[in-house]
């Protein structure tokens, strides 16, 4: 399993003094030199952390891979369509969250995602969409020519008890089995932590996951090195 590093969390103390440090593009290329497998930023309608300036450093600059997660409105396909990261996820956005909430409904927005698909498609982008660990999700998603998807992990992350864990973890894993046999490279992410990692790594059908408030929250009390490295050595625990 690979390891994608989201780095808006450095953009959000960032801005919160409105200056330039910490910057989420240097906090990126030392996450590239401690061996993460990708950067991972969500460049907000809103502009709450990520910005313009701080994707197009990053597409200029990173070595590895870059994910731009992103609502599907123009204004943001025409930006990715410009700044080409090699991946763009696509998932769903309201203003007043505090963070993502849940998957893209495919089904209901089957028209506007292929002509989104396609866009981005015109331009060389690989297209993963953001979605539940649904089997009908996953189906929609394929008929409308997905590269990938990245089944949202947040129902796994905030279970409670043992027995809600295991259900979960069988959603995802089923999912993930599925959308294998339909040729859909599989990511995961929201809410992976130190912990709960360590169950998850062995779902043998995702290939990667994408995180980010765990590993900066931890960074802040043990360092950017040993934060990044100890949850690669998690990640690779299969
Ligand atoms: N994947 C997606 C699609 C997300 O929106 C987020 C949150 O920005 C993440 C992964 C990472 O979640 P977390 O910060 O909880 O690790």
């Amino acid at each position: 399993m690979k390891f994608s590093l989201n780095v808006d969390h450095i953009a959000t103390l960032r801005n919160a003094r409105g200056e330039v440090q910490p910057d989420p593009v240097t906090f990126a290329l030392m996450a590239e030199q401690y061996g993460v497998d990708g950067i991972v930023v969500h460049l907000r309608e809103d502009r709450r952390h990520i910005n313009e300036r701080d994707v197009r450093l990053l597409r200029e600059l990173i070595t590895t891979k870059l994910d731009l997660e992103m609502a599907a409105v123009d204004e943001i396909i025409e930006i990715a369509r410009d700044i080409q990261p090699e991946l763009a996820t696509i998932v769903p956005e309201r203003r007043q969250e505090l963070t993502t909430e849940g998957g893209v409904n495919v089904i209901d927005n089957i028209h506007h995602l292929k002509d989104t698909i396609e866009r981005l498609h015109e331009s060389e982008i690989s297209v993963s969409l953001f979605i539940e660990p649904d089997i009908n999700q996953i189906d929609a998603a394929s008929e409308i020519n997905a590269d990938f998807i990245e089944i949202h992990t947040g129902n796994y992350a905030n279970a409670v008890n043992e027995d809600e864990i295991f259900d979960e973890l069988e959603r995802i894993r089923i999912a993930a089995k599925h959308a294998k046999k339909l040729g859909l490279g599989v990511n995961a992410g929201h809410g992976l932590n130190y912990n709960n990692m360590k169950e998850f790594t062995a779902i043998k059908d995702i290939d990667e996951v994408s995180i980010g408030h765990a590993v900066i929250a931890r960074a802040v009390f043990v360092g950017v090195e040993r934060a990044i490295k100890e949850m690669i050595q998690l990640v690779s625990l299969v």
